[in-house]
C-alpha cells in the first residue's frame, strides 16, 4: 500500500504555525481580516464559503462573509469590492468563483486591491509569480499542493512533474510555482488537446491532477512509486448515498494506489490545504499592508 498523504493532519500543522504568527500580530494590535464574497446560491460554493468563514473564526481572525443575490449586477459587485478595498479591518478579499453569468469575473479580479488579493488571481500577482517576486500572492490550491509534496519528503529538485490541467486557479500557477528557482522541478503541463497523456504521465515522478474529470488518472498513468496529488472534487451520482451523489477526485484511487508510492485521498487531501493556505495568505496580506 502507498503512503497516504493526510491533508487534514498537514493542515493542522500549518494552523499551529499560523497561530504563533497571529498571536504576535495581535500583540501589536493587529487582527488579520478576510472578506469572502459569494454571489448567488450554488450549493458547492456556499459550502466552501462557509468552511472558509468558520476557519477564520476558529483561528481568531476577523471574518466578513458577504452573501449577495444571484441577480447582483457587475456595478453592484464592483462597488462592494471597492468598499472592501477601502476597509482597514480587511486585509484579504476573495470573490468565490464561478460567479453568475452576468458577472465579468476578470473585471472583478482587476478591481481588487492587489495587496488584498489573497487568491493570487490579480494580473499583478500572476506577474509576480512568474517573476519569482515573493511579495505577491500565489493561488491557495497550488500552494497547498506544494506543501503536501514538501511534507512527503520526496526530492523535488530535478523531479519530473506532470500537471494535468491548465486553469488559472490551479494548473498554470502550479506549473509556474514548481519551476521556480529553489523548487527546481521539471514541469510538463498536459490538457484536453494533449496527445498520449498516459504515456507522458508514466514518465512522471509526481502527478498533479487538476483536470476536472472524475477518475481520469488510472493505474496505467502511474509509474511504480510515483507521488500522486489529486486536486479534483467531482460530484458523481450515487444512488446508494443519502445525498444522491458522492465526491470523487480526478484520480481513480483504487487503481492508482496499487502502484503509487504516495497518494492524496479525496476528500481529506488537497481540500483542507487550500483553506489553510488562504489563512496563510491572509496573514501575509496583513503583515505586508501593515509594513511588518
Ligand atoms: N472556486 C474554487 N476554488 C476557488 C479558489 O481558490 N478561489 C476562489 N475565489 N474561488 C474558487
Amino acid at each position: 500500500m502507498p503512503k497516504l498523504i493526510d491533508g487534514r493532519a498537514i493542515a493542522q500543522k500549518v494552523y499551529a504555525e499560523l497561530q504563533d504568527e497571529i498571536a504576535s500580530l495581535k500583540l501589536r494590535g493587529l487582527t488579520p481580516g478576510l472578506a469572502v464574497v459569494l454571489v448567488g446560491d450554488d450549493p458547492a460554493s456556499r459550502a466552501y464559503v462557509r468552511a472558509k468563514d468558520k476557519m477564520c473564526r476558529e483561528l481568531g481572525l476577523h471574518s466578513v462573509k458577504l452573501e449577495l443575490p444571484a441577480t447582483t449586477t457587475q456595478e453592484e459587485l464592483l462597488a462592494r469590492v471597492n468598499e472592501l478595498n477601502r476597509d482597514e479591518k480587511i486585509h484579504g478579499i476573495l470573490v468565490q468563483s464561478p460567479p453568475p453569468p452576468q458577472i465579468d469575473e476578470s473585471a472583478i479580479i482587476r478591481g481588487l486591491d492587489p495587496r488584498k488579493d489573497v487568491d493570487g488571481f490579480h494580473p499583478l500577482n500572476v506577474a509576480k509569480l512568474a517573476l519569482d517576486d515573493d511579495t505577491g500572492f500565489v493561488p491557495c490550491t497550488p500552494l497547498g499542493c506544494l506543501r503536501l509534496l514538501r511534507e512527503t519528503g520526496i526530492t523535488l529538485s530535478g523531479a519530473n512533474v506532470v500537471v494535468l490541467g491548465r486553469s488559472m486557479i490551479v494548473g498554470k500557477p502550479m506549473a509556474l510555482l514548481l519551476m521556480r528557482k529553489g523548487i527546481d522541478t521539471t514541469v510538463t503541463v498536459v490538457h484536453s488537446r494533449t496527445k498520449n497523456i498516459p504515456e507522458i504521465c508514466r514518465r512522471a515522478d509526481v502527478i498533479i491532477a487538476a483536470i476536472g474529470r472524475p477518475h481520469f488518472v488510472r493505474t496505467e498513468f502511474v509509474r511504480e512509486g510515483a507521488t500522486v496529488i489529486d486536486v479534483g472534487i467531482n460530484r458523481i451520482e450515487d444512488a446508494g448515498s443519502e445525498r444522491g451523489y458522492k465526491l470523487v477526485g480526478d484520480v481513480e484511487f483504487e487503481g492508482a494506489s496499487k502502484v503509487a508510492g504516495a497518494i492524496t485521498p479525496v476528500p481529506g487531501g488537497v481540500g483542507p490545504m487550500t483553506i489553510a493556505m488562504l489563512m496563510s495568505n491572509t496573514i501575509k496580506a496583513c503583515r505586508q499592508i501593515s509594513e511588518l
